[in-house]
């Protein structure tokens, strides 16, 4: 079947991973990236799949509701699947509206184009699926909250976001979910545990301490490095989406996980020593980077997904294990110094953001 996909985001870490999956397996799809590049959106992350017949890219911003009309009109748009957010905690806690802006009334501009589009269209119904439109939103576990008592986030656990991040992706979720209670949007919606891997802007924790591992800079490790993270392979993360699209039901969740916690300083003390290994250093010598600065404020203690719902329901799970997809990972940063200097650089995110809105 033909669709013309929107995929959101398009440019940034996981987007990039999801465009270059539908555009190489789908050749009768089209696909439409839609990117307003931010520092984390990156067009070299797309160079493999950019010339692609059946690959079109729009910079354009989720903020800009009449944007998101024409592009709905111009591509005859059926699908969405919605990744372009600001993502990173940090950032929202020292400019949370930002995350307001982006994630909670560009979500909300989309679902109005969706809703306006489809609705024209003969699109909207209670049972979308196969014919119908269909609005993805890729979401996160953090809207659930901390775990402090063991246990798993499922599907069903009520929402307690803690940060400005997590609470905008909450409030976008209540949006997608509303717009197919009270309009008949079609939606399916997944959260997602955190996600590692090749083209990762290195402010999050992992591409973070390969960067400062390479270069001899302190590894800052929040607190007394004790909060755990459930951390999933990207590709396995796009994997996941491509099934969830394509066999998900209309109004449900799903949650993505790798079945994988590790305690931050745990985790540090692994990279420290694969890169001891890679950069032929002596045992224990990256790891004398590490440095305990002072804890992020409101800072989650634990995140730990049931998959069971996904891999039941969808036959998804994940592919490599942990030691495979790190190591694969440094390999990636360690070849590609060249894109962890450039995206580390502001110069270069302003030539490409001058390049494609000449286009
Ligand atoms: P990212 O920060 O790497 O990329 C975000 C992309 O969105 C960038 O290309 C950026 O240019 C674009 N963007 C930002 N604001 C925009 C706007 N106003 N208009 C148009 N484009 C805009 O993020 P990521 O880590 O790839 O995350 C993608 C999605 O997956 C997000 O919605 C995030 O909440 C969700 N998620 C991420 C993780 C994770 O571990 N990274 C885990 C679960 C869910
Ligand atoms: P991060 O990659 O920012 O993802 P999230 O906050 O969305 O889970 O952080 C992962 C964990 O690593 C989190 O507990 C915060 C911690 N952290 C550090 O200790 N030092 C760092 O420099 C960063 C970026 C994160």
């Amino acid at each position: 079947m033909k669709r013309n996909i929107l995929i959101t985001g398009g440019a940034g870490f996981i987007g990039s991973h999801v465009i270059r999956l539908f555009v190489k397996k789908y050749p009768q799809y089209h696909i439409v990236n839609l990117d307003s590049l931010t520092y984390a959106g990156n067009m070299e992350n797309l160079k493999d799949v950019e010339d692609a017949t059946n690959y079109t890219f729009v910079k354009a911003d989720i903020r800009d509701a009449e944007a998101m009309e024409k592009v709905f009109a111009e591509h005859a748009i059926d699908s969405v699947i919605h990744l372009a957010a600001e993502s990173h905690v940090d950032r929202s806690i020292s400019d949370p509206m930002a995350f307001v802006n982006t994630n909670v009334i560009g979500t909300a501009n989309l679902l109005n184009a969706a809703r306006a589009a489809w609705k024209e269209r003969g699109l909207l119904s209670p049972l979308g699926g196969v014919g119908g439109g269909r609005f993805y939103h890729v979401s996160t576990d953090e809207v659930y909250g901390s775990l402090h008592d063991g246990g798993f986030f499922t599907e069903e656990t009520a929402y307690d976001p803690q940060s400005p991040y997590s609470a905008s992706k909450a409030a976008s979720d209540h949006f997608v979910r509303a717009y197919g209670n009270t309009y008949k949007l079609p939606f399916v919606i997944s959260n997602c545990s955190n996600n590692y891997g090749s083209h990762q802007f290195p402010e999050k924790l992992i591409p973070l301490m390969i960067n400062n591992l390479r270069d001899g800079k302190p590894l800052p490790v929040y607190g007394k490095g004790e909060n755990v993270r459930d951390w999933l392979w990207v590709e396995d993360h796009a994997r996941a989406i491509d099934v969830v699209f394509h066999s998900g039901k209309d109004g449900e969740t799903y949650n993505i996980g790798g079945h994988n916690e590790w305690k931050n300083i745990d985790l540090v003390l692994v990279l420290c020593s694969i890169m001891d290994k890679k950069l032929g250093r002596a045992a224990g010598e990256s790891a004398k980077q590490i440095t305990y600065v002072t804890d992020r404020a409101g800072h989650d203690l634990r995140y730990a997904i049931d998959a069971g719902k996904i891999e039941r329901e969808l036959g998804w799970k994940p592919s490599i294990t942990f030691e495979q997809g790190l190591e694969q990972t440094v390999d990636w940063y360690l070849a590609n110094d060249k894109w962890l200097r450039d995206v580390t650089s502001g110069a270069y995110r302003d030539y490409y953001a001058g390049q494609y809105s000449k286009r």
